[in-house]
């Protein structure tokens, strides 16, 4: 068995926009700039914006984060949005979600220029992506694709299944593993699949993308599979000092000795997402997407 490092793997890409980043400005080109919109005062949301402005010190991208209150009003939030996409400085930006429920999240998203639609949420860019065209493909899909390719794990004519079908991980996360490139063959899995876990033992790649902890026993899956766990739920800890832990959708210590690859949690998808965003604004300020 071996364990995918997505840490390590995040790390070193990180080093390699780095060194892009710094001969763009050596020629001398703007420096990359991506802002997060950040909505109320969610824990996650909080860790993960925090960890993105810190991402894009650490490569040398300019970043501005911009609060609300949870009470901020859905036109003020279209505003800013609309402000932001006017920015000519700005090459992407991101409005972190959740957001309250009395603002429409699809709203938002298609009010966001899909040329700086970063995190590929945008119609646009989904439907790009669908058909292949260049777009900004979402993140955790994206970190999914590289993983698999920087440790030469044979895709083509695989039966994947995805379980899940998220607009953010497991549609998308379908769509790519079918595509030309990767040739996979996908099942897409959700609450209403029959034979679920016959299904899951069949599969060659097995990406596991409900968000519900633990659920992938290790009667579900093949000896040999790869198995990609994107799951990220906070439970209680009383080990650690924040007060909770990172649980994936894999019961790992049954899955790993049957697989022949397998990410862990924390430490395997979650870098790579976080790395993903910096690519695509990378390729934002580079005008690789939309010339
Ligand atoms: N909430 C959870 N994941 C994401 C993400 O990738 N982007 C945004 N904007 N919000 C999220």
């Amino acid at each position: 068995m071996i364990l995918i490092d997505g840490k390590q793997t995040a790390a070193d890409i990180k080093k390699e926009i780095a060194a892009e980043v710094k001969e763009m400005k050596a020629n001398g080109a703007k420096t990359p700039h991506l802002a997060a919109i950040l909505v109320g005062h969610d824990g996650g949301s909080e860790t993960y914006v925090a960890y993105k402005i810190k991402d894009c010190e650490e490569v040398g991208f300019k970043s501005s984060l911009i609060r609300y209150e949870d009470d901020v009003t859905e036109a003020e939030l279209l505003a800013k949005v609309e402000e932001l996409n006017n920015d000519e400085d700005l090459d992407g930006f991101i409005v972190q979600l959740p957001l309250p429920a009395h603002i429409s999240e699809q709203k938002i998203i298609e009010a966001i220029d899909p040329k700086k639609d970063v995190d590929g949420f945008h119609p646009i860019n989904v439907g790009r992506m669908v058909i292949g065209l260049p777009s900004f493909v979402s993140a955790t899909p994206d970190g999914i694709v590289e993983l698999l390719k920087r440790y030469n794990i044979e895709t083509s004519g695989k039966d994947c299944v995805v379980v899940g079908r998220s607009n953010i991980v497991g549609r998308p996360m379908s769509v790519l593993m079918s595509q030309k490139g990767m040739n996979a063959t996908v099942t897409v899995a959700h609450s209403r699949t029959k034979n679920l876990k016959e299904l899951c033992a069949n599969a060659d790649i097995l990406i596991a993308a409900l968000g519900a902890p633990e659920f992938i026993k290790g009667d579900m899956v093949k000896e040999g599979a790869v198995v990609i766990d994107v799951g990220t739920t906070r439970v209680k800890s009383d080990l650690t000092k924040s007060g909770w832990k990172l649980k994936g959708d894999v019961l790992f210590d049954e899955v790993a000795p049957k697989c022949s690859y397998i990410t862990p949690v924390p430490g395997g998808v979650g870098p790579m997402t976080r790395v993903s965003l910096l690519k695509n604004t990378l390729l934002s300020a580079k005008k690789e997407i939309y010339k």
